[in-house]
């Protein structure tokens, strides 16, 4: 008897039909969090490239809240270590940078995505999309007021006509939100280091507050995580990748 699930392995793709997909496997399967890196230094070309192609993950109406701080100045690379708390991945890392999540830049954004918007004249419901549905979707008003009124006309729509997307009612949704999309953006980086040949290991062990008053950031900005990268070391890899059996994560329902 063929099952569900039979049938999604049936249907999986292979080297054959994608000749991507063994690249592909390649760059997740070799990556690892490294935790000592060589003395080769990343360079500019490819820092670069990697940084783009961070920017090319998917993120919520292409509102784009990321941010990523290379530290290279020595003095603030110095502090920075500290900040990661000594940690050797922080130390011996070519290059270190910090994911920073925006809570501030969707109203900005809108309005760059409608300047720099690839169709011209912009669509109609382009336009409305980011002056109204992203407006309503974050406008808070000040102590959360809007949020309020938007709360209760929420549960109204909801009853009346059906489903609908919750939208932001609190400061942390909003960072919720921020941080769900730079963290993409962060995985993008990581793969993109490994497919260079290059490693990396995200750090959340740092001390926030220290590393934005040393990077000069905001109560609007939040670093999502550190990370270093460089050339793996012989002795970078602390112990054997592992992880719990799929069939405990996956549900098909
Ligand atoms: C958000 C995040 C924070 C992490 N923080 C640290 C850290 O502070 N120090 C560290 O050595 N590894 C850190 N790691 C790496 C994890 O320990 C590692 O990804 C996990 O053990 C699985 O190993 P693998 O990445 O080699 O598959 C972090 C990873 C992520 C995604």
């Amino acid at each position: 008897m063929t099952t569900e699930n039979d049938n999604a392995k049936n249907t999986l793709a292979t080297p054959t039909h994608t000749p991507q997909l063994q690249a592909f496997r390649n760059v997740v399967e070799s990556r690892r969090s490294v935790r000592r890196f060589t003395d080769t230094p990343i360079s500019d070309e490819v820092m670069a490239d990697c940084l783009h192609l961070a920017m090319l993950a998917p993120n919520s109406s292409n509102l784009q809240p990321w941010e990523f701080y290379v530290i290279d100045s020595e003095k603030k690379r110095k502090k920075a270590i500290k900040n990661c708390m000594g940690q050797n991945a922080a130390k011996t890392s070519a290059r270190l940078i910090a994911v920073v999540a925006r809570t501030d830049i969707w109203q900005d954004h809108s309005k760059q995505i409608l300047n720099e918007y690839p169709d011209k004249p912009v669509p109609k419901k382009v336009k409305d999309y980011y002056t109204k549905v992203v407006a309503l979707d974050f406008l808070r008003g000040p102590a959360n007021v809007i949020s309020a009124a938007k709360w209760s006309a929420t549960q109204i729509v909801r009853q009346v006509k059906g489903p609908i997307k919750s939208p932001y009612y609190t400061f942390d949704d909003v960072k919720n939100w921020a941080t769900n999309n730079t963290a993409l953006g962060a995985q993008n980086l990581m793969l993109a280091l490994r497919a260079h040949g290059f490693d990396s290991c995200a750090m959340g062990g740092f001390d926030e507050p220290a590393m934005k008053r040393l990077l000069g950031l905001t109560d609007d900005h939040h670093v999502v995580m550190m990370i270093g990268a460089g050339e793996r070391a012989d002795n970078g890899i602390y112990s054997a990748q592992f992880r719990f059996d799929d069939a405990q994560f996956v549900h098909y329902v």
